[in-house]
């Protein structure tokens, strides 16, 4: 019979800055035992309005100290703006090494395979939308199926500034629903990591007419499945303390922490 060995060496994530946060609180929720090293590119946040060059550039630099440095067993890139920029690039640069995540396949997956979805819309930042990643895979995937998507730059800024579930925050979240764009979908994916801090507030905007879908939980399942699959879950015992770490660091960073992964934590800085 096989042993079921597995593998205790960390799970790395990185995201532009601290938003990545609600990634890694789904996947700490789905696989407590794996330890986490999390990369927070604080130095070159916001990613949401950089060129994909640029991106692949950063993205290659921490994936590759989170493997040289941490020997990390897989790597999640928890940043919508980076998945639609460096993924494929990302996996083709590090094939036979680990196997990477992104934050949009697993939600086209999700999208796809649905038969209540008929007409997801998708807000995003700039260059994710920009990309055309999001649409370009959905059109692949499901020819025909209709959808919708929309640029939505401020709301990530405004967040991450502590304005949410506030008169600033409504506004700005009515002016960008009311687009034309958005008119006629019964869903909405919302594909940036700080969306999730605003999902209540897009909820009552709708009513239950139309359903959002935060890409945190689906992706925390991917990694779930993927390390089950490749026999890479951690063998439980005892693992080793999580690490949050960023490439630049003022205090602002570690308060903002405990918007995005509800407890406050530790950041340490790194030189990248
Ligand atoms: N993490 C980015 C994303 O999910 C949002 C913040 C940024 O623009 O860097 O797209």
């Amino acid at each position: 019979m096989e042993s079921k060995q597995g593998d205790p060496r960390p799970v790395g994530i990185f995201d532009s800055g601290i938003g990545g946060l609600t990634v890694a609180q789904a996947i700490h929720r789905i696989l407590p035992g794996e330890q986490l090293i999390y990369v927070g590119d604080t130095a070159h946040m916001p990613y949401g309005d950089k060129s994909i060059e640029l991106i692949r550039t950063y993205s290659i630099r921490i994936a590759q100290y989170l493997i040289d440095t941490h020997d990390c067993k897989a790597l999640v890139i928890a940043c919508n703006t980076a998945s639609a920029a460096a993924y494929e690039y990302l996996r083709d640069q590090l094939k036979g090494k680990v196997p990477v995540i992104n934050v949009i396949d697993p939600m086209v997956e999700f999208l796809v395979a649905s038969h209540q979805i008929k007409h997801p819309g998708i807000i995003a930042t700039k260059t994710t939308i920009g990309s055309g990643v999001y649409q370009e895979k959905l059109k692949r995937r499901k020819p025909g199926l209709q959808f919708s998507a929309l640029a939505t730059p401020l709301l990530a800024p405004m967040i991450e500034e502590g304005f949410y579930n506030n008169s600033v925050s409504h506004a700005i979240l009515h002016e960008y629903l009311e687009q034309a764009e958005l008119k006629n979908i019964d869903s909405l994916v919302l594909a940036c990591t700080h969306y999730p801090l605003i999902k209540k507030e897009i909820e009552e905007y709708y009513g239950p007419g139309v359903n959002i879908i935060d890409s945190a939980m689906v992706v925390a399942e991917k990694l779930k499945y993927l390390l089950t699959k490749e026999n890479l879950l951690h063998p439980s015992g005892k693992k080793k303390n999580d690490q949050f770490l960023v490439t630049d660091y003022a205090p602002h960073f570690e308060k903002t922490t405990r918007i995005f992964y509800g407890e406050g934590i530790h950041l340490e800085k790194i030189d990248l």
